[in-house]
């Protein structure tokens, strides 16, 4: 998949392998397609890379790290919504260039935070407000300020942070899912 610059990078699973552009192609237009809906003239998408760990390692509890952007592509204090995209596995197939989710990045100094974009009450996408002071979900009216901290409507507890790295300058999520509608922060394996 060519990232914004026009850019296929390669995939992080398996560096050696060739690019594959018509799988690529086919991935970018899934993607598209299903953040059509959450388009938001405040939020600047940055399409994702593959993952670094193959799913078939993870399951609740186990770092599942994606690449998603450069530290570069980062504002300092402006919050960035990326997508991940990887292969979803189960014990008999892998499905290739999957949407699996999207993350709110906002660079501090050399570090960056990442709040998971999955509305906590019923798992719709969180969108960045107009004046970027909050976040809202725009199902039934949940706020949340920028740290993630929830102000208003539903949802049963904060957005959900994610763990960051940067390595050479590429910025690096354990991707995460978690229950929805309840208080407690439970993961899903
Ligand atoms: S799904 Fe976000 S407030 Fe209901």
């Amino acid at each position: 998949m060519q990232n914004d610059l026009g850019v296929e990078p390669p995939r992080a699973d398996r560096p050696d392998e060739p690019s594959r552009v018509d799988g690529g192609r086919r991935g970018a237009l899934k993607v598209l397609c299903a953040l059509g809906g959450a388009a938001y003239a405040g939020a600047i998408v940055v399409p994702a890379v593959k993952m670094l760990a193959p799913s078939s390692e993870g399951g609740a509890g186990a770092a599942r790290w994606m690449r998603v952007c450069r530290l570069a592509d980062l504002t300092e204090g402006e919050p960035r919504r990326v997508v991940v995209v990887g292969d979803e596995r189960d014990a008999y197939t892998v499905t290739r260039d999957q949407l699996l989710g999207s993350i709110w990045l906002t660079k501090k100094g050399e570090g960056v935070t990442a709040l998971s974009a999955v509305c906590p009450h019923l798992g719709c996408s969180i969108d960045l407000n107009a004046d970027k002071k909050s976040f809202f979900c725009p199902c039934h009216t949940s706020r949340f300020s920028l740290a993630g901290a929830a102000e208003a409507g539903p949802s049963p507890r904060d957005m959900d942070p994610l763990t960051v790295r940067v390595v050479e300058g590429n910025v690096e999520v354990d991707f995460k899912l978690f229950r929805q509608g309840i208080a407690e922060r439970k993961e899903v394996g």
